[in-house]
C-alpha cells in the first residue's frame, strides 16, 4: 500500500484554510522538544530537519532553543502560515519519500508525527538513510496503537473508529513494525514511549466530549513504568549504523 499523496494534500490544505496545525497543549509541545532533546542529546548551533513539519510548530520551537532548523512539508499552505509566522526559518515544500537533500549531507532528522501517515514507511527509511551522515541520526513521535485509547478511535479495525480529523493514509504504528523497517534500513533504533502529551484540540464532536477523560487517564493511568508499552506516544530514536543496509 503506498501513500494517496492527492488525499494528503486536500486534507492538510483545507485544514489550513481553517487554521495552523497545533493539536498538543503548550505543556506537550514542550514535552515533546525535551524527549527529542534527551533521546538525541543534540547540543545547541545543530543542523536539525523538521520533515512534515506542517506549519512548523516544533520547527519554531527548536529554533527558539537555538537550532539550526529547516522544515519540511507537502502542504504548501500549512507551510505559507509557517513562513509568515516564522521568517528567519527556511521552509520547503516536498515529499518526504524524495528528499531534496544531498546524500550523507544531514545531521539530525525529526520525523514531526509522520511515520503513521504512510502505510508503508520503506521508501521514507530509506531516504533518510540516505540524507542522513554517518551516526546521524533521527527522532520520530507517533501514536501508538498498543495504546487502547489510539486503538479503538483511530485504527480501522476498531468499531469506535472516527475517520473525522485524519486521512485515509493514517493509522497509528506498531512500534516494533516500525523500528524494523529502520532496522532494515540500516539503522540502530529504539522506542521510548510517553505519556502526559494532552490534546487542546480533537476533529470528532464526540471524541471532544471524552477529551478530559482521554487526557486524566493518559497522564495517570499510563505513568507507571510498567504500563509504558502501552502510552498513547511512542518516540523512534535511530542512529544510521556504519554497516551496509541490508
Ligand atoms: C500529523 S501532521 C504533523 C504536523 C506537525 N509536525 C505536528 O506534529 O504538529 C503530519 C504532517 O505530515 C505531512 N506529510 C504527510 N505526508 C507527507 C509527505 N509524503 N511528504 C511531506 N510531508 C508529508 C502533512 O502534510 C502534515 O503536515
Amino acid at each position: 500500500m503506498t501513500q494517496n499523496k492527492q488525499k494528503e494534500l486536500e486534507f492538510f490544505d483545507n485544514l489550513a484554510s481553517e487554521q495552523e496545525y497545533n493539536v498538543f497543549t503548550d505543556a506537550a509541545n514542550q514535552k515533546i522538544i525535551e524527549t527529542i532533546l534527551s533521546l538525541s542529546n543534540i547540543q545547541s548551533g545543530a543542523q536539525i530537519i523538521d520533515l512534515g513539519c506542517g506549519s512548523g510548530i516544533f520547527t519554531q520551537l527548536l529554533d527558539q532553543r537555538g537550532f539550526d532548523c529547516i522544515g519540511l512539508d507537502l502542504s504548501q499552505k500549512l507551510l505559507q502560515i509557517g513562513k509568515k509566522q516564522q521568517k528567519n526559518i527556511h521552509f520547503i515544500q516536498a515529499d518526504v519519500e524524495a528528499l531534496p537533500f544531498s546524500d550523507n549531507s544531514v545531521e539530525t532528522i525529526v520525523l514531526s508525527c509522520l511515520i503513521h501517515h504512510l502505510p508503508n514507511p520503506q521508501k521514507l527509511a530509506a531516504e533518510v538513510f540516505r540524507v542522513l551522515a554517518p551516526r546521524g541520526q533521527f527522532i520520530a513521535f507517533d501514536p501508538n496503537r498498543l495504546n487502547p485509547f489510539m486503538y479503538l478511535y483511530r485504527d480501522r479495525t476498531s468499531p469506535f473508529y472516527s475517520s473525522k480529523g485524519v486521512t485515509e493514509n493514517e493509522r497509528p504504528i506498531i512500534p516494533g513494525d516500525i523500528r524494523q523497517v529502520f532496522n532494515t534500513a540500516g539503522f540502530e533504533t529504539h522506542s521510548h514511549y510517553v505519556e502526559g502529551l494532552s490534546f487542546r484540540y480533537v476533529a470528532s464532536g464526540t471524541a471532544k466530549g471524552f477529551l478530559p477523560i482521554y487526557n486524566f487517564f493518559d497522564r495517570h493511568f499510563f505513568k507507571p513504568s510498567m504500563m509504558k508499552l502501552f502510552r498513547a506516544f511512542v518516540f523512534t530514536h535511530g542512529i544510521k549504523s556504519m554497516r551496509h543496509p541490508a
